[in-house]
């Protein structure tokens, strides 16, 4: 089923996302749900509360909309960052039509469940490592353009207020 995505500047995308304690019948639809909904939309990552669910649980696959064979799917996800920062140009499902650059660590750690709750883990460089941490930035309420230049910031909410006003 596809899932609405909540757009900026939604509140509920500012909360902290709760840990999930089990996997039930009906987390294991949600991911499935978010999965279909990210790849209908051309997306790379997809978290839970951009879907309004405050649930720690992001679903990825960087190989993008014609490969689609690098799916993974992240339950209550923790990462141990290195390497040098690097700027990556972003976007996100949820901040529609807009793409800036961003500071984000080289390396990740990824460590997380898998939907039969067994440990995974792998490490991440590239845009795996940089999608690793914009999805779980959002678990903790933190979006790409919380990270961008005030500047830049300002003229986003000026142009999204403008929108807003004119509907
Ligand atoms: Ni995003």
């Amino acid at each position: 089923m596809l899932l609405p995505i909540l757009q900026y500047p939604d509140p509920r995308l500012l909360q902290k996302a709760e840990p999930v304690t089990e996997v039930t019948p009906e987390i294991r639809e949600l991911a499935a749900d978010m999965v279909e909904t990210m790849y209908a939309r051309d997306g790379i990552g997809l978290a839970a509360p951009q879907v309004g669910v405050p649930l720690r649980l992001v679903v990825i696959d960087i190989s993008g909309p014609d490969a689609r064979e690098d799916l993974r799917i992240l339950v209550n996800p923790r990462l141990t960052l290195s390497g040098a920062s690097q700027e990556c140009e972003e976007g996100c499902l949820s901040v529609n039509s807009y793409r800036a650059k961003v500071e984000r660590r080289e390396f990740a750690r990824v460590e997380a469940q898998d939907l039969d709750g067994n440990m995974l883990s792998f490490d991440a460089d590239g845009l795996l490592a940089v999608c690793a941490q914009h999805e779980c930035d959002h678990l903790d309420g933190v979006l790409f353009i919380d990270h961008i230049s005030r500047l830049k910031r300002q003229m986003l909410d000026r142009k999204l207020n403008k929108k807003a006003s004119a509907k």
